[in-house]
């Protein structure tokens, strides 16, 4: 009889090239293996020969760099979303979208069940199990080091065992993760929240003690809220990321060390590197602020807050991200035009902003010739937006509740009493 199949996230490291074995061992199923190019730097081809020479019957690796920028990171950019206002949310961005094709290819293989690495303790196994049972309900799904419960030497004597080579390479001192939006690092030293990383917690990022001694200038335009050139070259997203990674993590910029409220309920100690999503913030939330209204600048807050939280916490395929995503498209019909960032020792600084679409006027903000504002309206208005307040001032404040004026402590000042 034909063995069920399963497809397996797979990252060509110790711990899924042990589930390969494990769930062929445990639940008598066989394994595909699928990998995809987020932007985290690694030769995909090499990792799916891996998870065949492991023991995977078939392997999949698929470059998914665009569809990731194009459907995910610029969407949540558009939208302003930092999760508790720091994190770009590179990690959490991913996980759906490799959920999403590993269904995909859970159909075109007929797999009964969809696997993953992560443990019980963190946001991705919900990222995965949600998105799973969401969109293929029918699929199992099995999560090896979440329900081994091994310790390191328990998986170290498995792998051994069945001649899983484990690398010469001492073990990382951080469990780290990474896509082009942004890597993180935990664990190890950086558990004591007091505790300041280390030099070797960065990878992309120069410490801003040693950075050039010049300034860099960058140039990012964008179209209806989403990057589309930098340095006055038109790139597709994903070179625009990868190329401006480069430059800001050149200056140190980029580094975000976070105590972050986990969905499972642990605060945990985060550090993030993400130079590109700093600075494409910095420079989209600067020309909001030259093409929105006051009133949806405001409001959007609330928009990019309560986005940010579902991106986190793995609902991404929900109504209420298409009912959030409709606000922002409307939202950023005008945010075009060119944002100009000063990168320097750790910091990306806004030094100016350009749109055709600009509500800023110069004939109403100037104090020189050709100034249209008229300042004769602006007594009547003064009058009408205090009345309120003047009213109650003369009717409650300056006399008291008990018809004496209020003792000190008071918010009038004594010289009025
Ligand atoms: N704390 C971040 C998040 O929840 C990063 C998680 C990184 N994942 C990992 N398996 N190392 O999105």
């Amino acid at each position: 009889m034909a063995r069920d199949k399963v497809v397996l996230a797979y990252s060509g490291g110790l711990d899924t090239s042990v589930a390969v074995k494990w769930i062929d061992e445990t639940y008598g199923m066989d394994v595909v293996a699928y990998t995809c190019d987020l932007g985290q730097g690694q030769d995909i081809e090499a990792i799916r020969q891996k998870a065949l020479k492991t023991g995977a019957i078939d392997a999949v690796a698929e470059d998914a760099r665009n569809l990731f920028v194009d459907y995910f990171v610029f969407p949540s950019l558009a939208a302003g979303a930092l999760y508790e206002g720091k994190y770009p949310l590179a990690t959490a961005l991913g996980r759906p979208l490799i959920a999403q094709l590993m269904v995909r290819v859970a159909r075109d293989h007929g797999a009964v069940a969809v696997a993953h690495g992560c443990t019980g303790k963190g946001n991705d196994q919900v990222r995965f199990d949600v998105t799973f049972q969401t969109l293929a309900p029918d699929l199992k799904i099995i999560a090896p080091v979440r329900e081994w419960r091994w310790t390191r030497t328990q998986e170290l004597e498995f792998a051994a065992k069945h001649g899983i080579p484990v690398e010469a390479t001492k073990k990382s001192i951080f469990s780290t993760d990474q896509n082009l939006w942004g890597r993180s690092i935990e664990a190890g030293v950086l558990e004591d929240p007091w505790v300041e990383p280390p030099p070797e917690t960065f990878q992309w990022t120069a410490d801003p003690q040693s950075t050039p001694n010049e300034p860099e200038e960058v140039e990012i335009g964008f179209h209806r809220g989403r990057p589309v050139s930098l340095g006055g070259r038109e790139l597709d997203g994903a070179e625009l990321i990868i190329a401006l990674n480069e430059i800001a993590g050149r200056h140190g910029v980029g580094r975000i060390d976070h105590v972050e409220n986990r969905l499972v309920g642990i605060k945990s100690r985060e550090i993030y590197e993400a130079p590109a999503a700093v600075v494409l913030h910095e420079a989209h939330r600067e020309l909001e602020f030259l093409t929105l209204s006051k009133e949806s600048l405001r409001f959007k807050t609330l928009v990019s807050q309560a986005y940010a939280d579902l991106i986190y916490n793995g609902l991404w395929f929900s109504q209420l991200h298409q009912d959030l995503m409709a606000f922002t498209v409307s939202n950023q019909q005008y945010v075009t035009g060119t944002a100009r960032i000063k990168l320097y020792r750790g910091h990306a600084q806004v030094v100016g902003r350009k749109s055709e679409h600009s509500l800023y006027r110069h004939e109403l903000a100037t104090y020189e010739e050709g100034d249209q504002y008229d300042s004769s309206a602006a007594m009547g208005f003064i009058k009408i937006h205090g009345l309120g307040q003047t009213t109650q001032a003369r009717h409650q404040l300056l006399k008291g509740p008990g018809g004496r004026p209020p003792e000190l402590p008071s918010i009038i000042p004594p010289s009025s009493q």
